[in-house]
């Protein structure tokens, strides 16, 4: 661990703002963060960072030390509107850094492998986005690098960030307190239309070489993970089908986040991964899901829709409506019966005692912070944060499986469970 920040370290740094020299003066205890990448997850991590020191005060204070971006004069102009105070035109070269103790992996699939490894071998902390591979083979070198490095004390975790809305971690407190009973249903959903428009350009997201699937790996793998988590129990086999509906693309030139314009010329390429996908499955505690991932779902933005039917109650959450959380019990007279509307935004509720009064409300933004708190108080603690590499692989596993299901007439595909999973 970095004691504070130094002065001269201030004054050395090769392309960012002046810092506020917050450590020094409050005595925090640093540690360094290095980040791949600097677009939409960089955006969102940067702020998770930041926030994170000053809303949720860590014993370990996360210090924006630096950037790796291709584009040097890119990253440094990222460099400088968040305070990162180094930029590095190489990732290795970020591993590298004696003062990177964290590695914030913000980058396409296709990169998460190599990089989370070397770190890890490295001796460095890793947050890598999700999903964690593009392959079951990648996830499952990462998640042994993962757990050789845990030996030494290192710390990995994978960004499934709807894990940290205070509505989904408060399912999961319901859950694990027996208000569902067994559970016999749940109802995974999460629809976008941001490729509706068949003229919207071919970015890295519809490519299989870099996004390791479509909707499937982008947005299912995050229904995948919210079931397990919810839940507590694992996807043990799925039927699917998948679809993609717009076949050919213009070739993207610039990208902003989800959207992009088309590159000059008029070319156009291939869409090598699937638009939507849609599997049934069956879950380790007996109970059957329903799962829909797609990009064409037109109207619905980012629609994260989980709904649990257990033997004494149920749950319904939609991130569209992302502070409220819907729980029936089914023990209530059959007279007053119904779904409650929660409004979690109780000091009571997770991670709520950090941000304003109840009522006020929480945004995406919040799960990102909640994610770099809850990492650096793992580290501090000496425990392993969650979720695991492991558990990234466990979702990996059930994105091969629906692919292989699909591309096999939809035929049943058993997914093995490692020996000691709880049924
Ligand atoms: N947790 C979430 O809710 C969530 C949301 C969106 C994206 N993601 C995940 O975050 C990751 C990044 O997605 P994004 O939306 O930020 O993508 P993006 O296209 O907005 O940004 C990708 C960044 O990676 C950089 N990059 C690409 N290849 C690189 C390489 N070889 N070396 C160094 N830098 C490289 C790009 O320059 C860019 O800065 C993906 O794994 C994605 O699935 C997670």
């Amino acid at each position: 661990m970095t004691t504070d920040t130094t002065a001269t370290d201030l004054a050395a740094a090769d392309t960012a703002a002046p810092s506020t020299g917050d450590a020094t003066r409050t005595g925090r205890i640093g540690i360094g963060i290095g980040m791949v990448g600097y677009a939409f997850m960089g955006l969102a991590h940067s702020q998770g960072w930041r926030n994170a020191r000053s809303f949720f005060d860590p014993a370990l204070s996360p210090e924006l030390v630096a950037i790796a971006g291709r584009d040097g004069a890119a990253a440094a102009e990222m460099a400088r509107r968040f305070d990162w105070q180094h930029v590095e035109t190489d990732w290795r070269a970020l591993v590298a850094r004696p003062d990177v103790e964290v590695v914030d992996i913000c980058t396409p699939g296709d990169t998460h492998a190599e990089i989370a490894i070397a770190a890890l071998d490295a001796g460095k902390h890793v947050l890598c986005e999700k999903p964690l591979a593009n392959t079951v083979d990648e996830a499952r070198r990462m998640a042994d690098a993962a757990e050789r490095a845990r030996a030494r004390g290192v710390r990995s975790m994978v960004g499934f960030t709807y894990r940290r809305v205070p509505a989904i971690a408060f399912a999961r407190q319901l859950v694990q307190e027996g208000r569902v009973g067994e559970i016999r249903h749940v109802r995974a959903q999460y629809l976008q239309d941001w490729l509706v428009d068949p003229e919207s350009p071919l970015t890295w997201r519809l490519e299989k070489e870099r996004a390791g699937s479509g909707a499937l790996g982008d947005i299912g793998a995050h229904i995948i993970d919210l079931t397990h988590f919810v839940t507590g129990e694992r996807i043990t086999g799925v039927s699917a089908t998948m679809e993609t509906f717009v076949k050919e693309r213009p070739v993207a030139g610039s990208v902003k986040g989800l959207s992009a314009s088309a590159q000059e010329g008029g070319e156009r390429g291939q869409v090598t991964v699937d638009d939507a996908a849609v599997f049934l499955a069956r879950l380790s505690g007996g109970g059957l899901g329903t799962f829909e991932a797609t990009r064409f779902a037109t109207g619905r933005k980012n629609s994260i829709r989980l709904e649990i039917n257990g033997s004494r109650g149920s749950l319904a959450f939609d991130f569209e409506d992302m502070n409220v959380l819907h729980v029936h019990d089914a023990s209530v007279d059959a007279r007053e019966s119904g779904f409650t509307k929660v409004v979690v935004t109780e000091p009571t509720h997770p991670y709520v005692e950090h941000w304003w009064p109840a009522g006020h409300g929480l945004g995406y933004e919040h799960g990102f912070t909640h994610q770099a708190a809850d990492l650096v108080d793992a580290i501090a603690r000496g425990v392993d944060p969650s979720p695991s590499f492991a558990d990234g692989l466990a979702v990996q596993e059930v994105l091969a499986a629906v692919e292989s299901s699909a591309a096999n007439a939809s035929a049943w595909t058993p997914i093995d469970l490692p020996a000691g999973t709880q049924p």
